[in-house]
Protein backbone atom coordinates (compact mmCIF):
# COMPACT_ATOMS: atom_id res chain seq x y z
CA UNK A 1 0.00 0.00 0.00
CA UNK A 2 2.65 2.56 1.12
CA UNK A 3 4.64 1.41 -2.12
CA UNK A 4 1.62 1.95 -4.52
CA UNK A 5 1.29 5.53 -2.77
CA UNK A 6 4.96 6.24 -3.63
CA UNK A 7 4.55 5.85 -7.10
CA UNK A 8 1.16 7.91 -7.73
CA UNK A 9 2.76 9.94 -6.05
CA UNK A 10 5.87 10.28 -7.95
CA UNK A 11 4.19 10.03 -10.71
CA UNK A 12 1.84 13.10 -10.20
CA UNK A 13 5.26 15.02 -9.38
CA UNK A 14 6.73 14.34 -12.76
CA UNK A 15 3.58 15.39 -14.52
CA UNK A 16 4.12 18.51 -12.81
CA UNK A 17 7.29 19.08 -13.56
CA UNK A 18 6.39 17.85 -17.26
CA UNK A 19 3.57 20.37 -17.13
CA UNK A 20 5.75 22.98 -15.93
CA UNK A 21 8.68 22.12 -19.17
CA UNK A 22 11.24 22.87 -16.68
CA UNK A 23 13.61 19.46 -16.89
CA UNK A 24 15.22 21.38 -19.63
CA UNK A 25 15.75 24.10 -17.28
CA UNK A 26 18.14 21.78 -15.28
CA UNK A 27 20.30 20.67 -18.22
CA UNK A 28 23.62 22.01 -17.76
CA UNK A 29 24.58 22.01 -21.42
CA UNK A 30 22.36 25.16 -22.11
CA UNK A 31 22.79 26.09 -25.59
CA UNK A 32 24.35 29.62 -26.17
CA UNK A 33 20.52 31.78 -25.90
CA UNK A 34 18.67 30.57 -22.80
CA UNK A 35 14.96 29.04 -24.15
CA UNK A 36 12.69 31.29 -21.86
CA UNK A 37 9.61 30.23 -23.52
CA UNK A 38 8.99 28.27 -20.54
CA UNK A 39 7.68 31.02 -18.72
CA UNK A 40 4.85 31.45 -20.83
CA UNK A 41 4.35 27.65 -19.74
CA UNK A 42 4.14 28.35 -16.19
CA UNK A 43 0.33 29.59 -16.15
CA UNK A 44 -1.66 27.89 -13.80
CA UNK A 45 0.80 27.08 -11.36
CA UNK A 46 0.13 30.26 -8.83
CA UNK A 47 3.46 31.60 -7.67
CA UNK A 48 5.18 31.11 -11.57
CA UNK A 49 2.59 33.15 -13.18
CA UNK A 50 5.37 35.34 -14.85
CA UNK A 51 3.66 35.77 -18.22
CA UNK A 52 1.34 38.25 -18.37
CA UNK A 53 1.68 39.77 -21.90
CA UNK A 54 2.78 43.11 -22.75
CA UNK A 55 0.70 44.83 -25.15
CA UNK A 56 2.79 46.07 -28.60
CA UNK A 57 3.55 49.82 -29.33
CA UNK A 58 1.18 50.93 -32.28
CA UNK A 59 4.16 53.66 -32.74
CA UNK A 60 1.47 56.42 -32.11
CA UNK A 61 3.92 58.67 -30.56
CA UNK A 62 7.43 59.83 -31.53
CA UNK A 63 10.16 58.37 -28.68
CA UNK A 64 10.76 60.92 -26.51
CA UNK A 65 14.84 61.33 -25.63
CA UNK A 66 15.87 62.45 -22.26
CA UNK A 67 17.79 65.88 -22.17
CA UNK A 68 21.54 66.08 -21.15
CA UNK A 69 22.20 67.16 -17.59
CA UNK A 70 23.89 70.52 -17.50
CA UNK A 71 26.33 70.76 -15.42
CA UNK A 72 26.13 73.55 -12.34
CA UNK A 73 29.83 74.38 -13.01
CA UNK A 74 33.36 73.25 -14.08
CA UNK A 75 36.55 73.98 -12.32
CA UNK A 76 39.66 71.87 -14.50
CA UNK A 77 38.68 68.24 -13.65
CA UNK A 78 36.05 69.45 -11.40
CA UNK A 79 32.30 69.15 -12.41
CA UNK A 80 29.34 70.14 -10.29
CA UNK A 81 25.94 69.02 -10.83
CA UNK A 82 22.46 68.39 -8.78
CA UNK A 83 20.36 65.82 -8.96
CA UNK A 84 17.07 65.81 -7.23
CA UNK A 85 14.39 63.20 -6.68
CA UNK A 86 11.28 65.02 -7.17
CA UNK A 87 6.99 64.35 -7.08
CA UNK A 88 5.43 65.79 -10.19
CA UNK A 89 2.49 64.76 -12.86
CA UNK A 90 3.37 63.56 -16.06
CA UNK A 91 0.82 63.76 -19.65
CA UNK A 92 1.90 60.05 -20.23
CA UNK A 93 -1.69 59.61 -21.90
CA UNK A 94 -3.20 62.81 -23.97
CA UNK A 95 -4.53 65.08 -21.73
CA UNK A 96 -4.47 62.81 -18.68
CA UNK A 97 -1.77 63.76 -15.64
CA UNK A 98 -0.28 60.78 -13.85
CA UNK A 99 1.73 61.16 -10.77
CA UNK A 100 5.04 60.35 -10.92
CA UNK A 101 8.03 60.46 -9.89
CA UNK A 102 11.65 61.49 -11.18
CA UNK A 103 15.12 63.19 -11.39
CA UNK A 104 15.09 66.95 -12.04
CA UNK A 105 11.70 66.32 -14.03
CA UNK A 106 8.57 64.89 -13.18
CA UNK A 107 9.29 61.41 -14.83
CA UNK A 108 12.81 59.81 -14.90
CA UNK A 109 15.77 61.26 -15.03
CA UNK A 110 18.27 63.06 -17.39
CA UNK A 111 21.20 61.57 -18.92
CA UNK A 112 24.36 62.58 -16.48
CA UNK A 113 27.76 62.30 -18.42
CA UNK A 114 30.81 62.19 -17.16
CA UNK A 115 34.35 61.87 -18.35
CA UNK A 116 37.02 59.36 -17.21
CA UNK A 117 39.75 60.87 -15.18
CA UNK A 118 37.13 63.95 -13.93
CA UNK A 119 36.25 64.56 -10.35
CA UNK A 120 32.71 64.72 -10.05
CA UNK A 121 30.91 66.38 -7.28
CA UNK A 122 27.20 65.55 -7.08
CA UNK A 123 24.91 67.60 -4.94
CA UNK A 124 22.15 64.79 -4.36
CA UNK A 125 18.50 66.33 -3.16
CA UNK A 126 15.58 64.68 -1.83
CA UNK A 127 12.18 66.54 -2.36
CA UNK A 128 10.24 63.33 -2.22
CA UNK A 129 8.07 62.36 1.12
CA UNK A 130 10.11 59.71 1.68
CA UNK A 131 13.51 58.57 2.55
CA UNK A 132 15.30 57.72 -0.73
CA UNK A 133 19.01 56.97 -1.55
CA UNK A 134 21.07 57.72 -5.20
CA UNK A 135 22.62 53.87 -6.54
CA UNK A 136 25.12 54.65 -9.66
CA UNK A 137 24.33 50.79 -10.77
CA UNK A 138 27.53 50.12 -12.39
CA UNK A 139 29.57 52.99 -11.51
CA UNK A 140 33.38 51.99 -9.79
CA UNK A 141 33.29 54.36 -6.54
CA UNK A 142 33.76 54.08 -2.77
CA UNK A 143 31.21 52.53 -1.06
CA UNK A 144 30.25 55.56 0.48
CA UNK A 145 29.19 57.14 -2.32
CA UNK A 146 27.58 54.09 -3.67
CA UNK A 147 24.28 55.13 -2.38
CA UNK A 148 23.61 51.89 -1.50
CA UNK A 149 20.36 51.53 1.53
CA UNK A 150 23.10 52.73 4.42
CA UNK A 151 23.06 56.23 2.41
CA UNK A 152 19.30 57.49 3.25
CA UNK A 153 18.28 61.06 2.85
CA UNK A 154 15.37 62.15 4.68
CA UNK A 155 12.69 63.63 2.40
CA UNK A 156 13.71 68.08 2.01
CA UNK A 157 17.40 66.91 3.29
CA UNK A 158 20.38 66.76 0.85
CA UNK A 159 24.07 65.67 0.55
CA UNK A 160 26.91 66.10 -1.45
CA UNK A 161 29.12 63.05 -2.80
CA UNK A 162 32.45 63.36 -4.76
CA UNK A 163 34.03 60.57 -6.43
CA UNK A 164 36.86 60.29 -9.26
CA UNK A 165 35.68 58.85 -12.35
CA UNK A 166 37.83 55.98 -13.10
CA UNK A 167 36.01 53.50 -15.47
CA UNK A 168 36.00 53.18 -19.64
CA UNK A 169 33.32 54.24 -21.90
CA UNK A 170 29.55 52.54 -20.89
CA UNK A 171 26.02 52.87 -20.10
CA UNK A 172 25.24 53.15 -16.79
CA UNK A 173 22.37 53.71 -15.09
CA UNK A 174 20.83 55.46 -11.44
CA UNK A 175 18.18 54.85 -9.50
CA UNK A 176 17.25 54.24 -5.22
CA UNK A 177 17.79 51.93 -3.22
CA UNK A 178 16.07 52.19 0.19
CA UNK A 179 15.74 49.28 2.23
CA UNK A 180 12.20 47.57 1.41
CA UNK A 181 11.25 50.13 -0.93
CA UNK A 182 13.33 50.02 -4.03
CA UNK A 183 10.66 48.56 -6.28
CA UNK A 184 8.01 51.04 -5.42
CA UNK A 185 10.48 54.30 -6.29
CA UNK A 186 11.53 52.47 -9.57
CA UNK A 187 8.19 52.02 -10.47
CA UNK A 188 6.61 54.94 -9.89
CA UNK A 189 9.38 56.78 -11.99
CA UNK A 190 13.17 56.70 -10.50
CA UNK A 191 15.35 55.93 -13.14
CA UNK A 192 18.19 57.56 -14.94
CA UNK A 193 20.78 57.18 -17.10
CA UNK A 194 24.57 57.89 -16.88
CA UNK A 195 26.63 57.94 -19.67
CA UNK A 196 30.89 57.41 -19.33
CA UNK A 197 32.89 59.21 -21.88
CA UNK A 198 36.80 58.03 -22.30
CA UNK A 199 39.16 59.28 -24.89
CA UNK A 200 38.00 57.04 -27.81
CA UNK A 201 35.99 58.82 -30.69
CA UNK A 202 32.15 58.15 -30.59
CA UNK A 203 31.50 58.13 -33.89
CA UNK A 204 27.55 58.30 -33.10
CA UNK A 205 25.34 61.50 -31.92
CA UNK A 206 22.99 61.66 -29.17
CA UNK A 207 19.51 61.75 -30.49
CA UNK A 208 20.16 61.37 -33.92
CA UNK A 209 21.71 58.54 -34.38
CA UNK A 210 22.41 56.83 -30.94
CA UNK A 211 19.80 56.51 -28.73
CA UNK A 212 18.97 55.60 -25.13
CA UNK A 213 16.14 52.73 -24.83
CA UNK A 214 15.06 52.62 -20.95
CA UNK A 215 12.43 49.55 -21.55
CA UNK A 216 10.13 49.39 -18.35
CA UNK A 217 6.80 47.77 -18.46
CA UNK A 218 3.82 48.67 -16.18
CA UNK A 219 0.09 49.17 -15.24
CA UNK A 220 -1.95 51.84 -14.91
CA UNK A 221 -5.23 51.95 -13.27
CA UNK A 222 -8.40 52.63 -14.81
CA UNK A 223 -7.68 56.78 -13.47
CA UNK A 224 -4.13 56.27 -15.48
CA UNK A 225 -2.24 56.41 -12.54
CA UNK A 226 0.04 53.77 -10.91
CA UNK A 227 -1.38 52.08 -7.93
CA UNK A 228 1.88 50.28 -7.06
CA UNK A 229 0.68 49.05 -3.47
CA UNK A 230 -2.24 47.22 -5.72
CA UNK A 231 -0.27 45.78 -8.33
CA UNK A 232 2.82 44.90 -6.76
CA UNK A 233 3.83 41.08 -7.06
CA UNK A 234 5.99 39.53 -4.46
CA UNK A 235 8.05 37.73 -7.17
CA UNK A 236 8.40 40.71 -9.72
CA UNK A 237 5.73 43.27 -10.68
CA UNK A 238 4.62 42.74 -14.34
CA UNK A 239 3.02 45.44 -16.28
CA UNK A 240 0.76 45.15 -19.93
CA UNK A 241 2.14 48.73 -20.83
CA UNK A 242 5.20 49.23 -22.46
CA UNK A 243 7.12 52.64 -21.78
CA UNK A 244 10.54 53.62 -23.56
CA UNK A 245 11.97 56.43 -22.14
CA UNK A 246 8.54 57.09 -20.43
CA UNK A 247 6.84 57.39 -23.82
CA UNK A 248 3.77 54.99 -24.46
CA UNK A 249 3.64 53.44 -27.85
CA UNK A 250 6.64 54.73 -29.31
CA UNK A 251 8.08 54.73 -32.88
CA UNK A 252 11.90 56.36 -33.24
CA UNK A 253 12.55 57.58 -36.52
CA UNK A 254 15.70 57.10 -37.86
CA UNK A 255 17.87 57.73 -40.68
CA UNK A 256 19.09 55.14 -43.42
CA UNK A 257 22.60 54.73 -41.84
CA UNK A 258 24.16 53.02 -39.09
CA UNK A 259 22.03 53.75 -35.92
CA UNK A 260 23.17 52.67 -31.69
CA UNK A 261 21.02 52.03 -29.33
CA UNK A 262 21.97 51.37 -26.06
CA UNK A 263 19.16 49.41 -24.20
CA UNK A 264 18.41 49.62 -20.79
CA UNK A 265 16.05 46.97 -18.91
CA UNK A 266 14.70 49.36 -16.55
CA UNK A 267 12.00 46.95 -15.65
CA UNK A 268 10.92 45.62 -11.95
CA UNK A 269 11.40 42.21 -13.39
CA UNK A 270 10.44 41.16 -16.82
CA UNK A 271 13.22 39.84 -18.88
CA UNK A 272 13.49 40.98 -22.70
CA UNK A 273 14.46 39.22 -25.99
CA UNK A 274 15.12 41.38 -28.42
CA UNK A 275 15.12 41.03 -31.74
CA UNK A 276 14.13 42.29 -35.32
CA UNK A 277 10.79 41.50 -37.34
CA UNK A 278 12.86 41.06 -40.41
CA UNK A 279 15.23 38.63 -38.77
CA UNK A 280 17.94 41.07 -39.77
CA UNK A 281 20.94 40.36 -37.83
CA UNK A 282 22.58 42.94 -35.65
CA UNK A 283 25.82 43.65 -33.66
CA UNK A 284 26.32 44.35 -29.96
CA UNK A 285 29.29 46.51 -28.88
CA UNK A 286 28.79 47.12 -25.53
CA UNK A 287 27.72 45.08 -22.39
CA UNK A 288 27.06 46.43 -19.24
CA UNK A 289 30.28 47.70 -18.14
CA UNK A 290 31.27 49.14 -21.86
CA UNK A 291 32.57 48.42 -25.20
CA UNK A 292 33.08 44.19 -26.18
CA UNK A 293 36.62 43.70 -27.48
CA UNK A 294 34.60 43.07 -30.65
CA UNK A 295 31.02 43.73 -32.41
CA UNK A 296 28.85 40.46 -31.69
CA UNK A 297 26.45 39.69 -34.44
CA UNK A 298 23.07 38.48 -33.36
CA UNK A 299 19.44 37.66 -34.35
CA UNK A 300 18.46 37.89 -30.44
CA UNK A 301 19.94 39.24 -27.14
CA UNK A 302 17.79 38.86 -23.95
CA UNK A 303 18.50 41.58 -20.93
CA UNK A 304 16.64 40.92 -17.76
CA UNK A 305 16.38 43.53 -15.42
CA UNK A 306 19.21 45.98 -15.01
CA UNK A 307 21.75 44.90 -17.83
CA UNK A 308 22.88 46.72 -20.97
CA UNK A 309 23.69 46.15 -24.12
CA UNK A 310 24.35 48.77 -27.10
CA UNK A 311 23.57 47.41 -30.55
CA UNK A 312 24.00 48.74 -34.02
CA UNK A 313 21.48 48.41 -36.14
CA UNK A 314 22.49 49.13 -40.24
CA UNK A 315 19.47 51.01 -41.72
CA UNK A 316 21.07 52.07 -44.96
CA UNK A 317 19.53 49.06 -46.92
CA UNK A 318 15.93 49.41 -45.41
CA UNK A 319 13.77 51.05 -47.92
CA UNK A 320 11.05 53.48 -47.12
CA UNK A 321 7.55 52.55 -45.72
CA UNK A 322 9.53 49.14 -45.28
CA UNK A 323 8.21 47.92 -42.01
CA UNK A 324 11.02 47.37 -39.72
CA UNK A 325 10.26 47.09 -35.67
CA UNK A 326 12.29 46.31 -32.76
CA UNK A 327 10.09 42.97 -31.16
CA UNK A 328 10.59 40.43 -28.59
CA UNK A 329 10.99 37.23 -29.27
CA UNK A 330 6.97 35.98 -29.22
CA UNK A 331 6.33 39.27 -31.89
CA UNK A 332 5.30 41.76 -29.33
CA UNK A 333 5.93 45.21 -30.95
CA UNK A 334 8.37 47.25 -29.04
CA UNK A 335 9.67 49.65 -31.01
CA UNK A 336 8.48 50.04 -35.01
CA UNK A 337 11.24 52.05 -36.66
CA UNK A 338 10.19 55.14 -39.32
CA UNK A 339 12.97 54.81 -41.71
CA UNK A 340 13.50 57.81 -43.48
CA UNK A 341 14.92 59.21 -46.57
CA UNK A 342 18.07 60.62 -45.66
CA UNK A 343 21.03 58.51 -46.12
CA UNK A 344 24.02 58.49 -44.73
CA UNK A 345 26.16 55.85 -46.11
CA UNK A 346 29.42 56.82 -43.76
CA UNK A 347 30.35 53.61 -42.35
CA UNK A 348 31.16 54.11 -38.93
CA UNK A 349 34.05 53.04 -37.14
CA UNK A 350 33.83 49.88 -35.57
CA UNK A 351 34.41 51.13 -31.73
CA UNK A 352 36.69 49.41 -29.70
CA UNK A 353 37.63 49.77 -25.99
CA UNK A 354 40.33 51.48 -24.39
CA UNK A 355 41.67 49.07 -22.31
CA UNK A 356 40.27 45.34 -24.17
CA UNK A 357 39.27 42.86 -21.59
CA UNK A 358 41.11 39.70 -20.82
CA UNK A 359 40.79 37.03 -18.35
CA UNK A 360 44.02 35.75 -17.40
CA UNK A 361 45.15 32.13 -16.78
CA UNK A 362 45.84 32.55 -13.17
CA UNK A 363 41.76 33.84 -12.87
CA UNK A 364 40.94 30.35 -14.86
CA UNK A 365 42.40 28.18 -12.50
CA UNK A 366 42.10 30.27 -9.42
CA UNK A 367 39.89 28.88 -6.59
CA UNK A 368 36.59 29.22 -5.95
CA UNK A 369 36.61 31.86 -2.91
CA UNK A 370 33.60 33.03 -2.49
CA UNK A 371 30.16 31.05 -3.25
CA UNK A 372 26.48 32.45 -3.42
CA UNK A 373 23.65 30.58 -3.50
CA UNK A 374 20.13 32.24 -4.43
CA UNK A 375 17.05 29.89 -3.78
CA UNK A 376 13.23 30.71 -3.55
CA UNK A 377 10.51 32.80 -5.03
CA UNK A 378 8.02 35.36 -3.20
CA UNK A 379 8.97 36.28 -0.11
CA UNK A 380 11.02 33.13 0.77
CA UNK A 381 13.68 34.33 -1.25
CA UNK A 382 17.09 34.20 0.12
CA UNK A 383 21.15 34.18 -0.28
CA UNK A 384 22.81 31.12 1.32
CA UNK A 385 20.01 30.65 3.27
CA UNK A 386 19.36 33.93 4.52
CA UNK A 387 17.91 37.26 3.94
CA UNK A 388 18.90 40.53 3.86
CA UNK A 389 20.65 42.32 7.23
CA UNK A 390 22.08 45.34 7.26
CA UNK A 391 24.01 44.92 10.69
CA UNK A 392 25.62 41.50 9.44
CA UNK A 393 28.77 41.54 7.04
CA UNK A 394 28.01 38.85 4.69
CA UNK A 395 31.79 38.66 3.30
CA UNK A 396 34.97 40.47 2.97
CA UNK A 397 37.10 41.16 0.26
CA UNK A 398 40.91 42.85 -0.29
CA UNK A 399 40.89 46.30 -2.29
CA UNK A 400 42.81 45.34 -5.72
CA UNK A 401 42.48 41.40 -4.88
CA UNK A 402 40.84 39.69 -7.29
CA UNK A 403 38.83 36.82 -6.00
CA UNK A 404 36.07 34.09 -7.83
CA UNK A 405 32.94 33.86 -6.97
CA UNK A 406 30.18 31.35 -8.08
CA UNK A 407 26.95 31.85 -8.15
CA UNK A 408 24.43 29.46 -7.97
CA UNK A 409 20.61 29.56 -9.16
CA UNK A 410 19.54 26.46 -7.16
CA UNK A 411 16.21 25.29 -8.09
CA UNK A 412 13.33 24.41 -6.37
CA UNK A 413 10.44 21.90 -6.39
CA UNK A 414 8.84 24.01 -9.00
CA UNK A 415 12.12 24.18 -11.18
CA UNK A 416 12.85 27.80 -10.21
CA UNK A 417 13.00 31.17 -11.58
CA UNK A 418 15.52 33.54 -13.13
CA UNK A 419 17.29 35.75 -10.57
CA UNK A 420 19.56 38.30 -12.57
CA UNK A 421 22.55 38.58 -9.77
CA UNK A 422 24.07 42.03 -9.64
CA UNK A 423 27.08 43.37 -7.35
CA UNK A 424 27.60 46.73 -6.74
CA UNK A 425 31.21 49.08 -6.79
CA UNK A 426 32.15 47.71 -9.82
CA UNK A 427 32.63 45.61 -13.11
CA UNK A 428 33.27 41.87 -13.23
CA UNK A 429 34.34 39.28 -15.66
CA UNK A 430 32.31 36.61 -16.44
CA UNK A 431 34.95 33.43 -16.06
CA UNK A 432 32.30 30.23 -17.39
CA UNK A 433 28.83 29.59 -17.27
CA UNK A 434 28.18 26.09 -16.32
CA UNK A 435 32.19 24.97 -16.63
CA UNK A 436 31.71 26.42 -19.83
CA UNK A 437 33.42 29.41 -22.22
CA UNK A 438 30.32 31.99 -21.91
CA UNK A 439 28.77 33.55 -25.05
CA UNK A 440 30.71 36.08 -27.23
CA UNK A 441 28.71 38.57 -25.33
CA UNK A 442 29.33 38.18 -22.37
CA UNK A 443 32.70 38.44 -22.82
CA UNK A 444 32.89 42.13 -21.51
CA UNK A 445 32.41 44.02 -17.84
CA UNK A 446 29.25 42.94 -16.39
CA UNK A 447 27.64 44.31 -13.58
CA UNK A 448 24.36 42.13 -13.81
CA UNK A 449 24.35 38.59 -14.95
CA UNK A 450 21.02 36.26 -15.43
CA UNK A 451 21.38 33.25 -14.42
CA UNK A 452 18.93 30.01 -15.39
CA UNK A 453 17.42 27.59 -12.37
CA UNK A 454 20.45 25.15 -12.18
CA UNK A 455 23.01 28.08 -13.28
CA UNK A 456 26.51 28.22 -12.35
CA UNK A 457 28.35 30.88 -12.90
CA UNK A 458 31.79 32.06 -12.14
CA UNK A 459 32.97 35.54 -11.91
CA UNK A 460 35.98 37.42 -11.30
CA UNK A 461 35.39 40.27 -8.90
CA UNK A 462 38.20 43.15 -7.96
CA UNK A 463 36.95 45.85 -5.77
CA UNK A 464 38.82 49.06 -6.97
CA UNK A 465 37.44 51.03 -3.53
CA UNK A 466 36.84 50.72 -0.08
CA UNK A 467 33.14 49.92 1.71
CA UNK A 468 30.07 47.83 2.09
CA UNK A 469 29.14 46.67 -1.20
CA UNK A 470 25.50 45.06 -2.01
CA UNK A 471 25.01 42.17 -4.11
CA UNK A 472 21.64 41.02 -4.77
CA UNK A 473 18.44 40.09 -7.01
CA UNK A 474 17.90 42.44 -9.39
CA UNK A 475 14.27 41.89 -9.79
CA UNK A 476 13.61 44.59 -7.82
CA UNK A 477 10.99 42.77 -5.37
CA UNK A 478 13.37 39.75 -4.57
CA UNK A 479 15.65 42.85 -3.82
CA UNK A 480 13.19 44.43 -1.50
CA UNK A 481 12.10 41.04 -0.16
CA UNK A 482 15.84 40.40 1.35
CA UNK A 483 17.37 38.58 -1.39
CA UNK A 484 20.75 41.20 -0.77
CA UNK A 485 23.62 40.74 0.98
CA UNK A 486 26.87 42.70 1.52
CA UNK A 487 30.81 42.54 1.26
CA UNK A 488 32.72 44.72 3.10
CA UNK A 489 35.93 45.71 0.93
CA UNK A 490 38.57 47.48 2.90
CU1 LIG B 1 20.64 48.52 -9.77
CU2 LIG B 1 21.64 47.42 -6.06
O1 LIG B 1 21.13 48.00 -7.89
CU1 LIG C 1 23.79 48.54 -8.43
CU1 LIG D 1 15.33 36.86 -7.79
Amino acid sequence: MGRYLLIVISLIFIIILGACNNLDNMNPLKTKWPDHSKESMMMGHGHHNHNMPLDSSTGENELQIPPILKSDKKVGNDVYYTIEAQKGKTEIFKGIETETLGYNSSFLGPVLKLKKGQTAHIKLKNSLDEETTFHWHGLIVAGDADGGPHDVIQPGEEKEIIFDVQQDAATLWFHPHPLGNTAKQVYEGLAGLMYIEDDMDNPYVYGENDFPLIIQDRTFNEQKQFDYRAVRDPDGTMGETLLINGTVNPRLTVNKEQVRLRLLNGSNMRNYTFKLSNNQSFEQIASDGGLLNEPVELTELQLTPAERAEIVIDFSNIQKNEDVKLVMDDGTVLLPFNVNDEENNVQKEIQKPQNPITITEKEMQQEVSKEIVLFGMMHHVTINGKKFDMNRIDFTQKVGETEVWEIYNKPDMMGGMIHPFHLHGTQFKVISINGEEPPENLQGYKDTISLDPGDKAKIAVKFEEPGIYMYHCHILEHEDNGMMGQVKVE
